[in-house]
């Protein structure tokens, strides 16, 4: 921890709550205190390191909830490590992840738990926590469900798709819901009807259709939407909460839309790729089309309307990247005469927060709900608020200076993540990182790296802060 005295000068300070022209005075990593530019304490003020923010956007690290560095899938392990994939977040201007530890079958949670702390440990450039996923719900997993929440693990994964590999049947997912409805624990849902989907999957393979499009064509619209209707039932009937992980679709955003308008405690988290990249992009030629391999799957451009506006209303809470990155030599190939062997996932944890910003530019949303949907509300969903996700006295010094009018090109040749390809290749946006502290220290020096690994602490979370 830093234990030096940091004044960021001149800049806008924009956080979910408020836009203030304002000096940030940090002190042994967290912001110590906030006071109007010129103000008699602002100009009162000493420091060790000055930045000069004026011009720019001074805004709160960005909270990524949804990531998989090295995450087992498809015979092959995502190519971005703990190392790699938190650097690249930190050039995105995000200093926090939340990452999925992964339960072995058979295993306990804790042993998967084990071997994700020590995957991270010591290899982090920002900080990081970890969900849990669940893939075999058992009584004995059950009730370490339990230990887990103590000890800062508060959420967990569940899919209703992948049979055979993650999946879970209703009758499991009850379990789990009501064991979470007593233990203060938020279920996260991957909604998709996998056993209609793996019929789906078997005809159209049956029938010469390899290609990658056949990806989004198998994984329906009905089948997302039907499995998001039956998560939030099972979880009325436990009357537990409901957090429904990377929603693509238009019918299932209006599921959740519906549940909320009841007053259900049910979420809903969409990503980068649904609201910017299409079934255009999977029908890529000559198996470019691999590279936009996600479930659930990328959607007709006719969603992504309904996406945004879940934003705007607050029935789509939070933007999280799903980052699970797979090279396209090696790793994608693995798929090439089977669309259903690519590994699934696509890179973009270092994107969010530009393409986001991109997002107020275009209109879709404002800027105070660009740090809301990318900071304030993903730290309240999974207990890290007022920790991380805003900029307040007492709060981690995780801040980003964030020049709005810089213009640049998303490119593989340019990006830090470890990645052969870009999901945004070409893309011109506006605004860009400039500089990120991350607990006070600097970690992206007006775009030079200049953290380390390691520097990243794990962080225990609390519980939803929504349910409170
Ligand atoms: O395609 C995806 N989303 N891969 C990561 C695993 C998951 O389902 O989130
Ligand atoms: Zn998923
Ligand atoms: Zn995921």
């Amino acid at each position: 921890m830093s234990s030096t005295r940091t004044l960021i000068r001149g800049g806008l300070v924009v956080t979910a709550a408020e836009e203030t022209h304002a000096d940030v005075l940090v002190e042994d990593g967290r912001i110590a205190a906030l006071a109007a530019h010129g103000s008699t304490v602002a100009e009162g003020w000493t420091a060790d390191r000055t930045i000069d923010a004026a011009g720019r956007y001074v805004v709160p690290g960005g909270v990524d909830a949804h990531t998989h560095m090295e995450m087992p899938f498809g015979g092959t392990f995502a190519s971005d490590t703990f190392e790699t994939g938190t650097r690249a977040a930190a050039w995105g201007g995000t200093t926090t992840i939340v990452d999925f530890a992964v339960q072995t079958k058979g295993r306990s949670l804790h042993a998967g738990l084990d071997a994700w702390y020590a995957k991270a440990d010591g290899k982090c450039a920002v900080d990081y926590a970890f969900h849990m996923i669940l893939s075999d719900v058992t009584e004995r997993s059950l009730k370490e469900m339990d230990r887990l929440v103590e000890e800062g693990i508060t959420s967990f994964k569940l899919f209703m798709a992948y049979p055979g590999v993650f999946y879970s049947d209703d009758g499991q997912i009850l379990r789990a819901m009501q064991r979470s409805a007593d233990n203060g624990g938020l279920i996260m849902m991957h909604a998709e009807n996998g056993i209609a989907i793996d019929v789906l999957v078997e005809q159209a393979l049956a029938a010469g259709h390899t290609d990658p499009r056949y990806h989004g064509e198998v994984r329906k619209v009905l089948l997302e939407a039907e499995a998001t209707h039956r998560a939030i039932q099972l979880a009325r009937v436990a009357g537990a909460p409901l957090y429904v992980v990377h929603v693509s679709a238009d019918e299932a955003a209006a599921e959740i839309a519906a549940a909320r308008a009841k007053g259900l405690p049910v979420f809903g988290e969409t990503c980068p790729q649904y609201l910017f990249l299409s079934t255009d992009d999977l029908a890529e030629p000559d198996f470019q089309g691999a590279k936009y391999v996600c479930s659930t799957p990328l959607r007709p451009r006719e969603h992504q309307e309904a996406l945004w506006r879940g934003l705007r209303t607050d029935d789509l809470q939070v933007v999280s990247t799903d980052h699970c990155p797979f090279c396209f030599v090696g790793q994608k190939e693995l798929g090439r005469d089977d669309f259903s062997k690519i590994p699934n996932g696509l890179p973009g944890v270092e994107h969010r927060m530009d393409l986001l910003h991109q997002a107020v530019l275009d209109g879709h949303i404002s800027r105070r709900r660009w740090i809301e949907i990318a900071c304030a509300a993903p730290a309240r969903m999974f207990g890290l608020y007022p920790k991380k996700g805003t900029i307040a006295p007492g709060a981690d010094a995780d801040v980003v200076i964030y020049d709005p009018t810089v213009e640049q090109t998303l490119s593989a040749a340019t990006h830090h993540m470890n990645v052969d390809y870009s999901a945004y290749e070409g893309r011109r946006i506006t605004g860009q990182v400039e500089t990120v502290l991350s607990r006070g220290e600097v970690v992206i020096d007006r775009r030079e790296y200049v953290g380390r690994a390691g520097h990243g602490q794990y962080v225990p979370r609390g519980t939803c802060q929504y349910l409170r």
